[in-house]
């Protein structure tokens, strides 16, 4: 790398590079990625187990206190987040004066900061403390979503209900409803397969915060806000948005050839370690096509089908969850807007476990880099300079 800078010294793509594959930043006992198998686990257990079996409430309990719960420890956890659900008026104050088309992270994350704020146990350091604040977190996050949207829209918020889970009452606040039986399972299994994934651009910008001691809640703000790019979590936004762009199979094949020779990235595809497909896209098309079916949409799937044929023969690449989950909330009628904000609605589970190991075996996160610039110069008087 020295040799090819002393000629192009300062190129910026160059100097990321060193960040590929292949560099362990640290250790963690919460998920195992094995991308060679295309296998993906949570403190040991599969995902397909998961979706298969648990709902979101049992995923997050698995991943805030390191097992799965018992009936008894489940039915304490859903009574504790049903009755935590509220937030602050004042939050909901901030959230009205909020510019209104400004992104809905961008008002979340706003919204959580302001959150923090309201906490008096945020600075506390016990290990009850940190999981009873990843617990308020879980519970809030919907809230704060939903009525983000809401008051963004013209619309009053909506009061949450504390005798639904997780899932029902986030579909109850925007809508007004409960979701389907095929809508409730698919939106469950989105919301499992995206609450953990090791050191993640948003976990580890969590895990730099608190290690200097911050409280959760910087940690999480840091997180939203490395969420939102779409590169990480604003890909399922973008990928839905290209979808409605291209319109129709019949386009799809040509639009994607001609994006690909602008150089343009296609949203959705690649992985920087799923070099052989992302088996939570797999796991996800399956209720793509439930829904499609159930809906009589297959232009949608047809779409879909032709652009990840493409990719595999321009590229070579795959697509990741964030192709089929993008289609998934638009086949449930969900607003584009909310798609990134619901992708943190189930990753402040896999945030907090991540925080939570970090503060309990803290260490500095102080990477060090390697100076590639001009070799010591002296500073020249401003009437010298060329
Ligand atoms: N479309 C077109 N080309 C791509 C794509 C893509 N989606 N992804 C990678 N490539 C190409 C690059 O242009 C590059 O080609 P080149 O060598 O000819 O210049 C090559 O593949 C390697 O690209 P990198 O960015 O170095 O690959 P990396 O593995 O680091 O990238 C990333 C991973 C950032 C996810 C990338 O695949 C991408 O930009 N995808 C689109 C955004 C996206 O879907 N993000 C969601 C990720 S999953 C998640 O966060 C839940």
């Amino acid at each position: 790398i020295k040799q090819e800078f002393s000629e192009e010294p300062f190129h910026a793509k160059r100097i990321l590079q060193p960040w590929t594959r292949g560099h362990v930043a640290g250790l963690t006992a919460i998920s195992k990625i094995d991308a060679e198998r295309n296998r993906l686990s949570y403190r040991g257990y599969d995902i397909h187990d998961l979706v298969d079996h648990c709902s979101f409430d049992e995923v997050a309990y698995l991943l805030i206190y390191g097992d799965l719960p018992n009936q008894s420890q489940l039915d304490a956890f859903c009574k504790t987040v049903g009755a935590h659900r509220g937030v602050p008026s004042e939050v909901i104050s901030l959230l009205r004066t909020l510019p209104p088309a400004a992104s809905q992270m961008d008002r979340v994350k706003a919204a959580v900061a302001a959150l923090a704020l309201f906490d008096p146990q945020r600075e506390e350091r016990t290990a009850e403390t940190y999981r009873a604040v990843a617990v308020r977190l879980y519970a809030q996050l919907p809230t704060i979503i939903v009525n983000s949207y809401r008051l963004s829209q013209g619309q009053e918020p909506a009061t949450p209900r504390a005798d639904l889970n997780h899932n029902a009452n986030f579909f109850w606040m925007l809508t007004g409803h409960e979701p389907s039986d095929l809508i409730g399972r698919a939106f469950n299994v989105s919301q499992i397969l995206y609450a953990e994934h090791g050191y993640n651009a948003s976990t580890f910008a969590a895990r730099v915060t608190v290690s200097t001691l911050s409280d959760i809640y910087s940690g999480v703000v840091s997180a939203i806000g490395t969420l939102k790019g779409p590169l990480h979590g604003g890909a399922n936004e973008a990928s839905m948005q290209m979808l409605l762009e291209i319109g129709s199979p019949e386009r799809a094949a040509e639009w994607v050839r001609e994006a690909l020779a602008r150089k343009q990235r296609i949203m959705g595809f690649g992985h920087r370690e799923y070099k052989h497909g992302d088996e939570r896209a797999r796991i996800a098309k399956q209720y793509v096509i439930e829904l499609v079916n159930s809906k009589g949409a297959t232009h949608w799937l047809e779409m879909a089908d032709i652009i990840e044929r493409e990719m595999m023969q321009a590229k070579g690449l795959y697509p990741n969850v964030d192709f089929p989950i993008g289609l998934l909330y638009y086949l449930m009628d969900i607003p584009i807007p909310l798609y990134t904000p619901i992708f943190m609605m189930s990753r402040i589970t896999g945030w907090c476990a991540h925080i939570i190991e970090q503060l309990e075996n803290n260490r500095l996160i102080r990477p060090e880099s390697e100076y590639i610039g001009p070799s010591e110069r002296p500073v020249l008087p401003l009437s010298q300079r060329p």
